[in-house]
């Protein structure tokens, strides 16, 4: 059977700080600006996760995009949804949580556990203008 690519999107929304401890005030300042108030800030996040495999002859389907979204709820978007990726989060202690690192610590999460079909690609928006990807390397 042919690989399809298919993707569930999920939302949610978080605080953080993106700040590195390892810099001074005025360092992080300058590098981080508006994103470096230390009260927090927050966004919507929207999250695009794209599982790659073939078609079961049986379904018709890669994957059972309800399977796939209980999946993600789950693993990733409980332990981050109305959180403070800072403070709250078990996968980002220790991790500035800019997009970058927050997509690839969400991968870790994921990977292990999708099947059928393996996790291709995930896309977080952090805003209408900016989002980021990652498919593993
Ligand atoms: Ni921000």
């Amino acid at each position: 059977m042919p690989d399809v690519t298919v993707t569930r999107r999920l939302m949610f929304n978080a605080a953080h700080r993106v700040h590195n401890p390892a810099l001074s005030d005025e360092e992080n300042t300058r590098l981080f600006g508006k994103c470096n108030n230390p009260n927090w800030h927050g966004h919507n996040y929207t999250l695009d996760v794209s599982v790659r495999g073939a078609i079961d002859p049986r379904t018709g389907y890669v994957v059972d995009l309800g399977a796939l979204k209980q999946l993600v709820e789950e693993r990733v978007v409980n332990e981050i949804d109305h959180r403070n990726f800072n403070l709250d989060v078990r996968f980002m202690q220790g991790v500035i949580p800019t997009s970058e690192n927050i997509i690839v610590a969400i991968w870790r999460e994921l990977e292990p556990a999708i099947r059928p079909g393996r996790l291709a690609r995930l896309v977080l928006w952090e805003t209408p203008n900016n989002y980021v990807e990652y498919a593993g390397e």
